[in-house]
């Protein structure tokens, strides 16, 4: 099968207009710290059995059409042996790949961070490939302060982006470019609006420069809210203003613009989802989500490591994956 074929198809299995991503695909420390919180010893295996609880839920891939999994998962098995890749693949559920490896200072830009990772890509690539994945994720992280980002800033991040994003197309892995605004911090939802759009058009400038077919991407961005010290906008307000934003800076060829939840809580993220498709008429990409935590934290604080929650964990987990199913539809009521 030729490479464009092979995106061709990923991208077909991954935007359907009903399903969103999950995105489990937390590095070894944020996922010692997640479980921290409700009281579970971080492992391998306490990995492997929470991961795989969360994908063999049944009825899963009617709401989720991908899952994101970090390297450990991809070589791990359920209980009956079956690789975990395998276990979603089963339920109609594309397997990815988070390849970045994780965020330091941006030397020259104080304040400004950059992520590690591009040397030995392909390689790495041809391997995930080989477990099991067909598209791939990079996240580029942007804080918001009085100086931040600086215009080094924003271009360092955006050039980052593309030369992941070329790199996957040429191995015919999708690649989702996620270039996250963070929440944290007092700014106003204005602020919010203009760093967006400023990152989402260096990011856009630079993924046309390396030559990144916008069809075959997605993009997962962060919604334009207010800080999390500032309190909440209404849904319909994050919705306008992100729909304006994201009109004023991302191509009409991109097919799908799967938001991250980035600290929001569930029902934040849900109502805010939702209130976007309310109004997606105006939007020419699916409005669809690649959420961790906003669908994570219930079931996690169900799990709490324990065999005996299992059926309740995939009850509350399946539950907030039809919830922002339904959001896709704009049909999610509080
Ligand atoms: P959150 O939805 O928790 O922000 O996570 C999404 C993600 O994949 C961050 O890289």
């Amino acid at each position: 099968m030729s490479v464009t074929q092979e995106l061709q198809d990923t991208i077909n299995d991954l935007v359907d207009g009903r399903r969103g991503i999950l995105a489990a695909d937390e590095s070894s420390g944020t996922i010692s710290k997640r479980f921290a919180a409700v009281g579970v010893e971080s492992s391998e295996e306490s990995h492997r059995d929470y991961r795989s609880l969360l994908l063999s839920t049944a009825g899963l891939g009617e709401f989720i059409a991908g899952v994101i999994l970090f390297e450990e998962t991809l070589g791990q098995t359920d209980d009956r042996g079956s690789p975990l890749p395998d276990v979603a693949s089963a339920q109609g559920i594309v397997p990815g790949i988070k390849v970045d490896k994780g965020k330091g200072p941006l030397p020259g830009a104080p304040g400004d961070l950059i992520t590690y990772g591009l040397d030995g890509l392909t390689e790495r690539l041809d391997g995930y490939k080989q477990q099991g994945a067909r598209f791939a994720k990079w996240r580029e992280v942007y804080p918001i302060t009085g100086h931040n980002p600086t215009p080094l800033g924003l271009t360092a991040n955006a050039e980052m982006l593309a030369r992941y994003a070329a790199v996957c197309q040429a191995v015919g892995v999708v690649p989702i470019v996620e270039p996250e605004v963070l929440i944290d911090g007092e700014h106003s939802i204005e602020r919010s609006a203009a760093v967006n759009e400023q990152v989402w058009q260096s990011v856009f400038d630079a993924l046309h420069r390396h030559g990144v077919v916008l069809e075959k991407m997605l993009l997962k961005p962060s919604m334009v809210t207010p800080g999390k010290v500032s309190g909440k906008a209404a849904p319909e307000q994050v919705a306008e203003m992100t729909l304006q934003v994201l009109r004023r800076a991302v191509p009409a060829a991109v097919p799908s613009i799967n938001f991250l939840s980035g600290g929001q809580t569930p029902e934040e993220a849900t109502a805010n989802l939702n209130a976007l498709n309310v109004i997606r008429d105006r939007a020419p990409w699916q409005l669809s989500f690649s959420f961790a935590r906003a669908l994570q934290e219930p079931a996690l604080s169900t799990w709490r490591g324990k065999a005996e929650n299992s059926a309740a964990t995939q009850a509350i987990f399946l539950k907030r994956a039809r919830l922002n199913h339904l959001a896709m539809q704009g049909q999610y009521r509080a």
